[in-house]
């Protein structure tokens, strides 16, 4: 495993020495590239020693190394930023290359993890926020900075995570298998949204993490991944290709319109099963009461499992009673490979929590509980069973 690990000027410029440590122990191959101001915090040298490779600098005198970073760009597997300043955050959010650091990331196609830290006045700074926010909607992982004793000898956020956290961000980006290669895997996460009038919606407590952590991990195993994505307040995973739908017609409409790529879908989304006939102009109020009406849309799934054409597909239910015997049930109903089941009445799993706890059942395969764990987790999870009987994992 190759990580590049960007440096740059701010005063915990020296805790990179323990960055590019852990990496090492964890056995991965460090190459470091520097700032001009990184080089007033702490020397080459230090770096060098650590990494064990030479460290490149923004010295344009030396022909080797700016051939170097393009070609370092290629072969790396995560590209890390540790410290990353305000003006690094600005420079990738806006493509500026006027040195090395800016210049490589530009060149980097591999997933880039940044690490802020600065004055916590920097760090609220609208322009900051803003920068962060659009490097994280290009699905650069953030490692968010800690609150603590800062350098202008006052307290507040900004402070460099600790380095054992961006080591284990950049090691999470890094890893990756090529089991799925050769797949193309469909996901569909999050709700749906359905109009009521032009400004009002029906819809429902799905976060979307589920589908979203799924589309991370079969990208990691080399899949093609295409995330039809209900709205979500989510940052795209790295590689993957998103199509946002806001109602259940357009996301079947997206979901038809892809099935043709795809071998294998995973139909996370919370979809909407009614939805009222929109009025095209804001409704008023009247005094009295509203009633709504509501019509039956697509069943998306079961319209795919009518038509399978050796398509592995992958159903959720969500259920408060009777989990496995309704999970079953739809099973068999809407014509499914597998269907991972969650017991949504439980508080510290499945809608909107972090954590998730499930049941896959599969034809002619034993049921297996998956118990609480992270969705990232339970992703893996779901990709080694299903993947198994089919000869990948
Ligand atoms: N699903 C779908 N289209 C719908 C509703 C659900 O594709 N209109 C998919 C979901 O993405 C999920 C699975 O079907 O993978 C189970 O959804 P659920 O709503 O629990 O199934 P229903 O058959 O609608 O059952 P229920 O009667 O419990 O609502």
């Amino acid at each position: 495993m190759r990580i590049a690990l960007g440096v740059s000027g701010g005063i915990a410029a020296y805790k990179a020495c323990e960055v590019v440590r852990g990496l090492f122990k964890a056995g991965a191959e460090v190459q470091v590239v520097m700032t001009r101001n990184a080089e007033r915090f702490i020397t080459p040298l230090t770096l060098q020693t650590l990494s064990g490779r030479r460290v490149l600098t923004d010295d344009w005198d030396d022909p080797d190394a700016v051939v170097q970073h393009i070609e370092l760009s290629r072969e790396i597997d995560a590209f890390v930023v540790a410290p990353a300043t305000a003006n690094v955050l600005a420079k990738f959010a806006r493509g500026v290359a006027d040195d090395f650091l800016s210049t490589f990331y530009i060149s980097v196609t591999a997933p880039v993890v940044v690490a802020p830290a600065m004055n916590t006045r920097m760090l609220v700074h609208p322009s900051t926020r803003e920068n962060l926010a659009a490097l994280e909607r290009r699905g650069v992982k953030i490692v968010p900075p800690g609150s603590g004793w800062l350098a202008e000898r006052e307290t507040g956020a900004g402070r460099l995570a600790e380095p054992d956290a961006i080591v284990e961000a950049a090691l999470a980006a890094a890893r990756r298998s090529s089991a799925l290669e050769g797949r193309t895997v469909m996901v569909t996460a999050g709700p749906t949204r359905e109009a009521i009038d032009p400004v009002r919606f029906v819809s429902n407590r799905s976060s979307g993490k589920m589908g979203y952590a799924l589309a991370e991990a079969a990208q990691r195993r080399g899949a093609r991944v295409i995330l039809i994505s209900g709205p979500v307040d989510l940052p795209p995973p790295f590689g993957v290709d998103v199509v946002r739908v806001e109602s259940a017609v357009k996301m079947q409409q997206a979901v038809e319109r892809h099935r043709p790529e795809v071998d294998t879908v995973f139909m996370a989304a919370a979809v909407g099963d009614y939805a009222p006939v929109a009025a095209s102009s804001k409704l008023k109020k009247t005094g009295g009461p509203l009633e709504l009406r509501l019509e039956e849309g697509p069943d998306i799934l079961a319209g795919l499992g009518a038509h399978k054409d050796g398509l592995l597909l992958v159903g959720f239910a969500a259920e408060t009673d009777d989990v496995l015997a309704y999970g079953q049930s739809k099973l068999e109903r809407k014509n499914l490979d597998y269907i991972v089941v969650n017991d949504v009445s439980r508080s510290d799993i499945g809608f909107d929590a972090d954590d998730n706890a499930v049941t896959i059942l599969g034809r002619g395969r034993e049921p297996l509980t998956v118990p609480k764990a992270q969705k990232s987790r339970i992703a893996d999870a779901i990709l080694d069973h299903v993947f198994a009987s089919a000869g990948d994992a």
